[in-house]
């Protein structure tokens, strides 16, 4: 019997209908994109009142895709951590609805181990713990020493803006639209990656693993708009454009690497697994497999629609139902960042 997943934590909606034997019989993801589109970012109430809107027949559609009864569902899982308080509230409140009326269990997830087990889902046979884990998103950029599904410890990440935040910044600065991460993709084809010098902070110091890209995203504003310059410039096209973009994301993609290859060394593990939406981005994918090649070890790499937030991810809840382990009606939210929710249990 099929397990009922749900995922509110930031600005997509989306349900999925997962199988014990982890086959998704339906995943569905209804995006905000263009909510936010106005604001260059996402605006917390906005989301949450698009979640209401939406969580429902979402849900519905997802239960319809399956071709399943609602009453087939097993159990309901939900993210419950880490994400925008509001957010996740309520796809809190439409699990537990659900399971209240069909009878059944309700089980909480982590949103960023639900990440790192998009990897698993995608690469169920070859998959190997312990692995280096990479969750680089729009609100987390973290690493961790992954044991198994549900034994995360974080070595380091980001120590101000999240990596998809400062793509987003980014795109905003550029002139670009929202989500940046894929218009800075698209913008950085025929760019020269080594145009701008643009920092890699913390990149050089193999004391941590942590990362840091509000330097970058300055250093980027100020090549855009020079402090003493003439005020307002119109936005870069053309070369110009191509240039900045392709530096941007490569000064990105270098702070990260740097630290999977160093977290990597540290620990002795021989696998990465790489999740949350900026492992779409193409350079980063083949960085991290060029890793791969080079240290001839696995690199687990979700496709595109499994990178970005989907509910199909929460087939992790799988992992301790199979155990009788679940939750109960004082399941609750963990708001916030990663650095705060990770590791709890
Ligand atoms: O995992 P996700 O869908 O939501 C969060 O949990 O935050 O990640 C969204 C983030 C956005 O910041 C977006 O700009 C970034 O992932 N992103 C990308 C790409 N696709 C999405 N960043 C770089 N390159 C991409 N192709
Ligand atoms: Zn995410």
């Amino acid at each position: 019997m099929p397990l009922l997943t749900i995922e509110s934590t930031c600005d997509e909606t989306a349900a999925a209908v997962i199988a014990r034997s982890r086959e998704v019989l339906s995943s569905v993801v209804a995006s905000q994109e263009r909510l936010h589109a106005r604001w260059r970012g996402v605006v917390p109430e906005v989301a949450s009142r698009a979640h209401v809107e939406r969580i429902i027949p979402v849900i519905d559609e997802a239960v319809l895709r399956a071709g399943i009864e609602r009453r087939a569902i097993e159990a309901v899982a939900v993210a419950v951590r880490p994400g925008l308080v509001g957010s996740l509230l309520v796809g809190l409140a439409a699990g537990k609805a659900i399971a209240a009326v069909l009878g059944v269990p309700i089980v909480g997830y982590d949103h960023i181990l639900a990440h790192l087990y998009a990897c698993r889902l995608a690469h169920w046979e070859s998959f190997v713990y312990p692995c280096i884990g990479l969750v680089a998103s729009g609100g987390h950029t973290s690493l961790f020493l992954l044991r198994g599904p549900l034994d995360a410890e974080r070595l380091g990440g980001t120590i101000d803006d999240a990596a998809g935040e400062a793509f987003d910044k980014a795109a905003s600065l550029l002139g670009l639209a929202y989500p940046g991460g894929p218009e800075i993709e698209r913008a950085a084809v025929g760019g020269n990656p080594g145009a701008h010098r643009l920092p890699r902070p913390l990149a050089a110091d193999r004391d941590r693993l942590d990362m840091s890209f509000s330097g970058l995203k300055t250093a980027l504003r100020y090549l855009v708009r020079p402090p003493h310059g003439e005020g307002d410039r119109p936005a870069p096209t053309g070369q110009p454009l191509a240039d900045l973009a392709a530096s941007f994301q490569q000064a990105a993609v270098d702070s990260i690497v740097t630290k999977v290859e160093l977290a990597l060394e540290r620990t002795g593990c021989h696998a990465v697994a790489a999740g949350g939406g900026v492992a779409a981005n193409a350079l980063l994918r083949e960085s991290l497999e060029a890793i791969g090649r080079r240290r001839r070890m696995p690199v687990f790499i979700p496709p595109r629609s499994l990178c970005t937030d989907n509910a199909a991810m929460g087939a992790i809840a799988w992992e301790r139902l199979e155990r009788g382990d679940y939750d109960g009606d004082l399941l609750d939210v963990v708001p916030g960042t990663d650095r705060a929710a990770a590791n709890r249990p």
